[in-house]
C-alpha cells in the first residue's frame, strides 16, 4: 500500500507538475492535498502544452484517479473552467473526485486578499490574488464553507451570513468596499451544485480503500517547503501546509502508509512575490537564467526571481519532509556558465552559519558563501542516462547530491517528458 509524496523543496515552481506527470501513467490517484487555484504547473506532453492550477496533473494521465483533497481550497469558477477547458482538449475529467471537506473560495476572500495588499503596501507579500490566505484564514478561524456546505441551501446561507457579518464590517469599515451581498454569493456557490455533486466524495475513505487494495498514491503539493505557512519564510508564505505534514493533514492518509518522499528541486533557484532569497542575482547572470529558464510565472505571469543553487535549503528541505528522492531540473538551463556557483552556507552579520538560520532576522542578514563549480557548453537537451552528460556535468549534480541531504535520483533536461535521466526509479 505505497503513498508516495512530491513535494516542492525550494520557493515553488521547481518542476512538480513534470514529475507527477512523468509516475502519472504508474499510479492509480494523484492527489492535490494543499493549496488551491496559486498553483501553477506546467506539463508538457510531445507538442501539447497543458497550464493546470486547481487540478492535479494525475489528471492528463488516462487511467488514473485525480483527488482533490480536504486541504485544498477551490474556486468553483476556476475549477469548472480548467475542466471544459481540458474537456475541449480531449482530456478526459470524468474521473476527478473532490473531497466534501474541502474549502470554498467565496467571492469576498478574493476581494479580502486584493485590498489586504494595498493596504500592506511596502509590507505586501505579492500574493497571486486568488483569495488563498483570506480563505484558510476563515477555516481556521471555523468561518468557512466548505463544498459539503452547498448540498444543504438552509447551512450555506447561515454560514455565508455568518461569516459576512464580520467580513462586510472590513470591507465597508476598514476598507471603504461595497458590502457583499449574502444572496449573490449563495447564488453563486448554488450555481455549481448540480455539475459538482457527482464528484464529490469522502476522499479520505476512498483513498484508504485504495491502499488497503495495495493501490498506489501520489500525493501532489502545491507550492513548496519555503513557502509553507510553518516551515517557510514566515510571513512570506502561502497560508497551507505545503510539506509531508501537510500531504497527511491534507488528504486523510496517515504518515505510517507514506512509503517515500520525492523532493523536487531546481538547479538554481527562483522565487515569486516577496521575501528573503539569500542567492538572488540581480546582474545578467540573473538576467540570463531567467531567459534560458523561461521563468515567469504559469499563474500570474510574472517574472520570476533567479539566484543560484542554496544548498542549505536543500537540506532544510530534505530534514523537514524527509526526503528520499530527489528530482534534480533543469540542469539544461546551465549550460553555458563558465563556472557556476553553488551556495554552501551563510554569512550572517559575520559569522558562518551552515544550515537554514533559526529567525527571520538571520535570514534577512544571510550572505551566501559560495562554492564554484566548472560548467559546460555542450547542448544536454538530449541526454538520456547520466553517462550522457559532459563530465562537470555529471560532477555538478554529484556535487550537489553530496550536499543536499538526499540522492538525486532523477535529473531534467527540458520540459518534456522524455527529456528525463533517470538514475533510480521513484516509485
Ligand atoms: P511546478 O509549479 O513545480 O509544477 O513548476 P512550474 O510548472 O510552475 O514551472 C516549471 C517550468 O519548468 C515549467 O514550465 C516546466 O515545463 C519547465 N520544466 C520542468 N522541468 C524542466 C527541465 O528539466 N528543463 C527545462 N528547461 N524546463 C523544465
Ligand atoms: P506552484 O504550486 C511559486 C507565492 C506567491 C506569494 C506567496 C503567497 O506553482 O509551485 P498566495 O497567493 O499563495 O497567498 O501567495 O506564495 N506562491 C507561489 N510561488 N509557485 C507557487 O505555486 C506559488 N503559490 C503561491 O507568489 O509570494
Ligand atoms: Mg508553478
Amino acid at each position: 500500500m505505497p503513498a508516495v509524496v512530491i513535494v516542492g523543496a525550494q520557493w515553488g515552481d521547481e518542476g512538480k507538475g513534470k514529475a507527477t506527470d512523468l509516475l502519472g501513467s504508474r499510479v492509480d490517484y494523484v492527489v492535490k492535498f494543499n493549496g488551491g487555484n496559486n498553483a501553477g504547473h506546467t506539463v508538457v506532453i510531445g507538442d501539447q502544452k497543458y497550464a493546470l492550477h486547481l487540478l492535479p496533473s494525475g489528471i492528463l494521465s488516462p487511467g488514473c484517479i485525480p483527488v482533490i483533497g480536504n486541504g485544498v481550497v477551490v474556486d468553483l469558477e476556476v475549477l469548472f473552467h480548467e475542466i471544459d477547458g481540458l474537456e475541449e482538449r480531449g482530456i478526459d475529467t470524468s474521473r476527478l473526485v473532490i473531497s466534501a471537506n474541502a474549502h470554498v473560495i467565496a467571492d469576498y476572500n478574493r476581494t479580502l486578499d486584493k485590498v489586504n495588499e494595498r493596504f500592506l503596501g511596502s509590507r505586501k507579500i505579492g500574493t497571486t490574488g486568488r483569495g488563498i490566505g483570506p480563505t484558510y484564514a476563515d477555516k481556521m478561524n471555523r468561518l468557512g464553507i466548505r463544498i459539503q456546505d452547498l448540498f444543504d441551501e438552509k447551512i450555506l446561507r447561515q454560514k455565508v451570513e455568518g461569516a459576512l457579518e464580520l467580513k462586510n464590517q472590513i470591507l465597508t469599515k476598514v476598507y471603504n468596499r461595497r458590502a457583499a451581498s449574502a444572496d449573490e454569493i449563495v447564488e453563486e456557490l448554488l450555481s455549481y451544485v448540480e455539475r459538482l455533486r457527482p464528484m464529490v466524495a469522502d476522499t479520505a475513505l476512498v483513498l484508504h480503500e485504495a491502499l488497503a487494495a495495495d493501490k498506489t498514491v501520489l500525493l501532489e503539493a502545491g507550492q513548496a517547503t519555503l513557502l509553507d505557512v510553518d516551515h517557510g519564510t514566515y510571513p512570506f508564505v502561502t497560508s497551507s501546509s505545503a510539506t509531508t505534514g501537510g500531504a497527511c493533514t491534507g488528504s486523510g492518509i496517515a504518515p505510517t502508509a507514506i512509503t517515500r518522499v520525492i523532493g523536487i528541486v531546481k538547479a538554481y533557484a527562483t522565487r515569486v512575490g516577496e521575501g528573503p532569497f539569500p542567492t538572488e542575482l540581480f546582474d545578467d547572470d540573473g538576467e540570463q537564467l531567467r531567459k534560458n529558464g523561461a521563468e515567469f510565472g504559469t499563474t500570474t505571469g510574472r517574472p520570476r526571481r533567479c539566484g543560484w543553487y542554496d544548498a542549505p535549503i536543500a537540506r532544510y528541505a530534505a530534514r523537514i519532509n524527509g526526503v528520499t528522492d530527489f528530482v534534480l531540473t533543469k540542469l539544461d538551463v546551465l549550460t553555458g556558465w563558465e563556472q557556476i556557483p553553488v551556495c554552501v552556507a551563510y554569512d550572517v552579520d559575520g559569522e558562518r552559519v551552515d544550515e537554514m538560520p533559526m529567525t527571520q532576522t538571520g535570514f534577512h542578514h544571510a550572505k551566501p558563501i559560495y562554492e564554484f563549480f566548472p560548467g559546460w557548453t555542450e547542448d544536454i537537451s538530449a541526454a538520456r542516462t547520466f553517462e550522457d552528460l559532459p563530465e562537470t556535468a555529471q560532477a555538478y549534480v554529484l556535487a550537489l547530491e553530496g550536499m543536499s541531504g538526499a540522492r538525486i535520483s532523477t535529473i531534467g533536461v527540458g520540459p518534456d517528458r522524455e527529456q528525463t535521466i533517470v538514475r533510480h526509479d521513484l516509485l
